[in-house]
């Protein structure tokens, strides 16, 4: 299968060359293969606002630094859909989608060859109701054993309001400036929870796993028109069982791209073991500290609640290697012939050209990058001057765990001295 953007073998050509080829994706051109993957930055107000000035330092530097797009943190698009994260932006509203508007023109004026993408996102059973101040809602009631809370079963009304809701997004979205939007089907949310057999137990004509993810696309697509990008992103597979196998995320995609998605990007798991999405430490004393589900157990009680509580969830996650969804984005792109992009555990410029090359398949078309970018918004420029630097991201994975508590997103963990200067 074939996309015209040639992301099959690299053959006799500089490999660096690979990852520093322009992406065509519909009307858009990508100047390289390097995303910036979804991150949350923590730059909302308590209502979803963004925090115009502080998101445009963020982007401007990510584009100073050289990546060929920069896709957003998750955007809610209704209020019951905001996550429990306090500082999490919306695309809910007219006067969110203005303050994205000057994000938007300020980050074009830096760089006029950085498209952005908005991800848009609603949590469904991954959040709380304290968070939204409404009724947690899913594909079915059943509850998230991470978040705890009551979840009622959508019906047809709601669902029609959720899959409006995607679509209004998307235009103000596209109203505000942006080059395309990204639906957020992966991680658990509810997109993922119509998807996943563990969570969509539903006996109706939505009880059709890919059902709700097609139409939210369908819908987007309608409303905003061809010259638009839509992506998504899926997880490739889940922990639980009954849950999202390969098979499954194969099936959905070829359905996406009859659909009319622009890009695929294929990431891992659902909050409910969250760090299985990222892997690499789970620095547990923290998380105690500073997530609201976990902070109000008494230092008293807390070696306990780690002896317990560790051996059973925390202490057997998958372990972190690099480009860990390689081989189920690589089942995706031999199925499909839209573009495919893949993100987890790319550390080095070798990882991005083995995922561009192929191994044991096809070559993917792009790369995304989350943690190495939090701490060096640079790293594309120095690949892309001819350093083979590695990342210096360690996966202390603290920048995840802030997360939770109200603070902006940052690296945590001190640059050493000898690589001190390798950053702007
Ligand atoms: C601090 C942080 C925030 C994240 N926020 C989002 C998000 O808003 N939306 C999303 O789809 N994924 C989010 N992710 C997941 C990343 O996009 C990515 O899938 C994951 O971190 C693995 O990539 P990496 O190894 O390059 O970090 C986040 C990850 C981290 C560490």
């Amino acid at each position: 299968m074939n996309d015209g953007n040639g992301g099959g073998n690299g053959g006799g050509h500089d490999a660096r060359a690979l990852v520093f080829r322009p992406l065509r994706l519909g009307a858009l051109t990508l100047r390289n293969r390097l995303i910036r993957s979804a991150t949350y930055e923590g730059l909302g107000d308590r209502q979803g606002m963004p925090r115009v000035e502080e998101l445009t330092r963020l982007y401007c530097d990510l584009a100073s630094g050289g990546i060929g797009a920069i896709v957003t943190g998750f955007t809610a698009v209704s209020q019951d859909g905001r996550a429990m994260h306090s500082g999490q932006c919306g695309f809910d509203s007219e006067a969110k989608a203005d303050a994205w508007r000057r994000v938007r023109e300020a980050v074009r004026a830096c760089d006029p060859d950085v498209p952005m993408i908005a991800q848009l996102a609603h949590t469904g059973r991954q959040t709380l109701e304290t968070a939204t101040g409404k009724p947690v809602v899913g594909a079915s009631s059943r509850a998230c054993t991470y978040f705890r809370q009551p979840v009622h079963a959508l019906d047809e009304v709601g669902i029609e309001r959720i899959i409006e809701a995607f679509a209004a997004a998307a235009l103000r979205a596209r109203d505000a400036g942006f080059d395309g939007v990204q639906i957020h089907a992966a991680h658990g949310y509810l997109i993922h929870q119509f998807l996943s057999p563990w969570t969509n137990r539903r006996e109706d004509r939505w009880g059709e796993k890919d059902r709700f993810c097609l139409e939210v696309v369908e819908r987007v697509r309608e409303r905003c028109g061809p010259g638009f990008s839509v992506w998504i992103k899926l997880s490739g597979e889940e922990d639980r069982t009954p849950g999202v196998r390969i098979a499954d995320t194969v099936r959905t995609a070829q359905r996406l791209e009859s659909a009319g998605v622009d890009l695929l990007e294929v990431s891992y798991g659902t909050m409910e073991t969250a760090l299985n999405i990222i892997r690499g430490a789970c620095p547990v004393n923290v998380i105690l500290k500073v997530n609201p589900l976990f902070s109000h157990i008494s230092p008293h009680w807390r070696p306990l609640w780690k002896a317990v509580v560790g051996p059973k969830h925390l202490y057997r996650l998958k372990r972190f290697t690099p480009n860990y969804n390689l081989a189920a984005a690589t089942a995706v792109k031999e199925a499909v012939s839209v573009p495919v992009a893949v993100v987890g555990g790319i550390r080095s410029l070798d990882d991005a050209i083995q995922c561009l090359q192929g191994s044991g398949g096809p070559g993917l078309d792009a790369v995304g990058l989350c943690r190495p970018l939090i701490r060096e918004p640079d790293l594309p420029a120095r690949w892309r001057n001819g350093a083979a630097s590695k990342s210096t991201c360690t996966n202390c994975n603290l920048c995840t765990v802030y997360c939770d508590g109200a603070v902006p997103t940052e690296c945590r963990t001190p640059h050493r001295a000898a690589d001190k200067g390798r950053s702007s």
